[in-house]
């Protein structure tokens, strides 16, 4: 047996034993009663009764431990051709201040704070105070619109929004502060007050006796100490997308977070402390929240947080310039990210002009990663470049090549094996074992490892019903793929409406919601179709109603400004064309399936199903007069 399977084994066969190992790596101010709580299932619980400071394991822990002058945080931002860095003991120092500011104004544990921020030094500050006072913290992606942010307040309720006056995008400002006073406008819940960190590139107004000028807080304030928290009280909440417009709150502990996350470093990414570790990501997404905020600090590394693109700030060397001028020994990014460099520097020539001998992996997620991208990432850096497999809901990998327990061979195509701590199989619609190298469901045998979700926000009976109710024993992946027989996962497409654009998880479902709001729209069906660049970009066809005159090319840009306006720029929706009606099964199920395949000039069969095949023909040139089914692009 090899050394990755005696480690995978244990972790499943003496689950406790070995989380419970994993758990010394973490300080705790009093020690757990049950490593595995299982009196709620299929609610698990981990290390109940055990209590900590997340915020003192990241932070305090190091600076009491000799790694006070070590750089915790470097901030590289080509986006305002600016650097900065901070020691642990600085960012202690700064984390505390702003705790201080939050609890003289009441925050405490429990209490929500959502933390609307650019890239910025201050946003990791903002979350880790949370994390100080027990208050829980919910991140919320700049690229999302007003009503995105309203709709998280509404489920959330925070009682404080932390914010900043700007993000910087290549392009444009993005002025924060009208969106987050908007969302409030739209919001029916109202937080107590607004912190808001003036940048240089554009002055917010603020509204006395409502928004507070993040400089002015942390002056006057006084610093705060970490609060003893319970192993299981949530440490924050992170928005992903569901099947329609309401999103899923997910909760992590903290707990078995930090055990988990800290144990992932050495043991899938190889990381010794002290170390760089870069995830080129951002920190309102779930990579952000787990290896550039917490996993890098609870392990004592230097976190490394990009303001900036993989091209175009300047160019497509920018990477490889970073982790040559930072010495980063860890990298993560999405697939995506690699392909735009590809795109502009097919040879890769721009990672030759940087001293790269530092870097020892390039781990990649966030969708599948295509073999061509895989090889030529390999070719261009010269290190294992391994994909792996992972969820907002599961805050880290299922399956991936674990390097620090045992290298093994790379399949492309595949995320590798299970990682310890996941049970993975493949199932059919009726919860029965699929044959090696059949796709079906891909499930985890309950109950989930450490670090995983508690569940939903105040929604238990949503995350069971979405979750684990299907196969029981089992979490529902949302993912369909195959197992091969040397046990490498095959993760293939996704068994919802949820498709990824440029690394960003989206609904389908939600676009959807947002077209059949326009007055002239009947119906309609939005599909993720082949990108080369972002993998999928999504693609509406619309049904007008019966009388509506107007030119189809007006309504189509009113579409298009509408879910920007609504869910964000960061959807791309770009593409969207009127037919006449869609194609349906006699019971009126819309055949979105076969719409993608035709779109992507995909082979398709009949279904058995459906209402009047010559739909088909409508459907198809419609796509072609838009670039796709075969068309002139
Ligand atoms: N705040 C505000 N707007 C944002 C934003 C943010 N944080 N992030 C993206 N946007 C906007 C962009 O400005 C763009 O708007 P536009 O339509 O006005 O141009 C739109 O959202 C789409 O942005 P993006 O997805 O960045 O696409 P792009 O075409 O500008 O760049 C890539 C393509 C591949 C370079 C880019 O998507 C990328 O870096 N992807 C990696 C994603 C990633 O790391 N995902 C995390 C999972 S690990
Ligand atoms: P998110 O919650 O945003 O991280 O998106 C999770 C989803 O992205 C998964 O359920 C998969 O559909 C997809 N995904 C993430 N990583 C991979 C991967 N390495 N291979 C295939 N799909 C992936």
């Amino acid at each position: 047996m090899s050394k990755f399977e005696i480690v995978h084994r244990r972790s499943i066969e003496q689950a406790e034993e070995f989380w419970a190992e994993a758990a010394t790596g973490i300080e705790w101010d009093k020690p757990w009663e049950r490593v595995l709580d299982a009196s709620n299932a299929p609610f698990y619980r981990w290390f109940s009764g055990g209590r900590l400071n997340t915020c003192h394991n990241a932070l305090d822990r190091h600076v009491n431990g000799g790694r006070a002058d070590q750089v915790a945080l470097i901030y590289d931002s080509p986006l305002t051709d600016s650097q900065r860095k901070l020691t642990y003991r600085e960012l202690r120092d700064q984390t505390a201040l702003f705790a201080g500011v939050l609890a003289a104004r009441g925050i405490t544990r429990g209490d929500r704070v959502i933390v609307y921020m650019p890239m910025i030094p201050e946003a990791l500050v903002a979350v880790l105070a949370c994390a100080r006072i027990g208050a829980v913290h919910s991140v919320v992606f700049g690229g999302f619109a007003a009503n995105e942010l309203a709709t998280r307040i509404d489920d959330a309720k925070p009682s404080a929004v932390i914010s900043a006056s700007c993000g910087i995008e290549p392009n444009r400002i993005v002025s924060y502060k009208p969106l987050l006073d908007r969302a409030i406008e739209l919001a029916s819940h109202i937080p107590d007050f607004c912190i808001i960190l003036q940048r240089p590139q554009e002055h917010a107004e603020l509204t006395p006796g409502f928004d507070i000028d993040w400089h002015d807080a942390v002056a006057a304030a006084s610093p705060q100490d970490c609060v003893s928290l319970d192993a299981n009280d949530p440490l924050y909440i992170l928005y992903t997308s569901g099947t329609t417009g309401e999103p899923k709150g997910i909760v992590r502990d903290n707990g078995g977070h930090a055990v988990a996350l800290h144990w992932t470093m050495k043991n899938i990414y190889g990381i010794a402390p002290g170390e760089v570790y870069w995830a080129a990501s951002d920190i309102g997404w779930i990579v952000g929240h787990s290896y550039i905020m917490y996993a890098p600090l609870l392990h004592g590394n230097t976190t490394l947080l990009y303001e900036g693109k993989p091209v175009g700030t300047p160019d497509a060397g920018a990477f490889w310039r970073v982790v040559s001028e930072h010495k980063v020994a860890g990298m993560f990014t999405a697939p995506t990210a690699l392909r735009a460099i590809k795109q502009q520097d097919p040879e890769g020539t721009l990672a030759g002009n940087y001293d790269l001998s530092a870097l020892r992996s390039l781990f990649l997620a966030g969708e599948r990663c295509d073999p061509a991208t895989l090889h030529w990432a390999e070719k261009t850096l010269g290190v294992p470049v391994i994909d792996h497999w992972w969820q907002t809901e599961t805050g880290w990998a299922i399956a991936s090549n674990c390097i620090g327990i045992e290298p093994l061979p790379v399949k492309p195509g595949s995320t590798t094996l299970a990682t310890p701590g996941w049970d993975v199989t493949v199932l059919d619609a009726g919860g029965s074992k699929m044959p090696t190298g059949k796709i079906g469901a891909i499930a985890c045998k309950l109950p989930l490892p450490p670090g995983t979700l508690l569940g939903f926000w105040q929604a238990d009976d949503r995350y069971r019903k979405s979750y684990l109710e299907r196969f029981p024993g089992y979490y529902e992946t949302g993912d369909a793929g195959y197992i091969d027989e040397d046990g490498y996962i095959y993760v293939m497409s996704r068994t919802d409406d949820i498709i990824n654009v440029a690394g960003h998880r989206l609904s389908t479902g939600a676009i959807e919601e947002v077209l059949a709001a326009h007055p002239d729209v009947a119906e309609c069906a939005v599909m993720g179709v082949a990108d080369d660049l972002k993998g999928q970009l999504p693609v509406g066809l619309l049904v007008l109603k019966a009388g509506v005159d107007r030119n189809p090319d007006d309504i189509v840009t009113e579409v298009i400004n509408l879910v920007r306006e609504r869910i964000g720029p960061v959807v791309a929706f770009k593409k969207a064309v009127v037919a006449d009606r869609l194609p349906k099964t006699r019971s009126g199920k819309i055949l979105r399936g076969t719409m993608r395949k035709i779109a992507d000039s995909e082979e398709y069969r009949l279904p058995a199903t459906i209402e009047d095949p010559t739909v088909l023909t409508e459907i198809r040139q419609a796509l072609q007069s838009i670039g796709y089914a075969g068309g002139a692009i």
